[in-house]
């Protein structure tokens, strides 16, 4: 059964014409912004990583900043010191929330991106408006990427706004899953064994630890799902 999907994968990136390049690659945003305030700067950063292993340096991606109602800002991203790692600096505009989208430039354009949850955007000085913290695990839960191996319906976003998820790891949907196993998996996946074939394996994003309790909250509660 698991080998289904890796083989309409292979078939779909084929299609795509990626396949001489090797693959695909996961998108994770090191510091996704729950909300940005309108004229300052943000200095987005995200790593790109093949099969979600392989750090993929000298892309040349891009990252699209797009106000509701307002006009279209693409910013080059340029290396940010670590393999695989780049960061994209924007002056926020002015809108009530923006769409972020990262284009890494791996394979033919439009083919490896990550579209975010919209943001909320705030003027100077006003307060930030308070997500709640399951809304908070399901942006976070798009923004590294988890949804380019993981399907889950409890992710909305994810489906609406990215190419349909992969499903060559373990589908979410309606899980409710130990604390501690999550942590394990989040923190040192290669600790614990293969579920299916192991052809692909649970990476290691290096999560801060707030986004892991973030995460280990949202997969281990019914509440935390149904709440929305
Ligand atoms: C490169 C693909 C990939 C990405 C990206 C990925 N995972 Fe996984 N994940 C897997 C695979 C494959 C497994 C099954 C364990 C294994 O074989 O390593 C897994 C296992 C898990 C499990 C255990 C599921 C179970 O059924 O027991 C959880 C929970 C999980 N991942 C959460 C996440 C979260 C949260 C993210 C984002 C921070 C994420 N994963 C990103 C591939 C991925």
């Amino acid at each position: 059964m698991r080998n289904a999907p890796l083989l309409a994968l292979a078939a779909g990136l084929g299609l795509a014409g990626a396949g001489a390049m090797g693959g695909w690659a996961v998108i994770t945003v090191e510091n996704p912004p729950e909300a940005l305030e309108a004229g300052a700067t943000y200095q987005l950063e995200y790593t790109v990583r093949q099969h979600g292993e392989e750090p993929l340096s000298d892309l040349r991606g891009t990252v699209r900043v797009q106000p509701a109602g307002g006009r279209l800002l693409e910013v080059a991203a340029t290396p940010a010191g670590q393999p695989g790692r780049y960061r994209a600096t924007f002056t926020v505009p002015a809108a009530p929330t923006v769409d972020i989208t990262v284009a890494s430039g791996f394979g033919p354009k439009g083919y490896s991106e990550l579209a975010l949850v919209p943001i909320a955007v705030t003027r100077r000085g006003e307060p930030r408006p308070a997500l709640a913290s399951a809304d908070r695990a399901r942006a976070l839960f798009v923004a590294k990427g988890c949804g380019t191996c993981h399907r889950n319906g409890d992710v909305p976003e994810w489906a609406a706004r990215n190419r349909p998820s992969q499903s060559f790891a373990p589908d979410l949907t309606g899980r409710v899953l130990d604390a501690a196993y999550v942590r394990q998996r989040l923190t040192n996946p290669r600790s614990l064994p293969a579920i299916g074939t192991g052809a692909v394996r649970m990476p290691q994003l290096n999560l801060a630890q707030a986004e892991v309790e973030a995460l280990v909250r949202f997969l281990g509660s019914r509440e935390q799902r149904a709440s929305r």
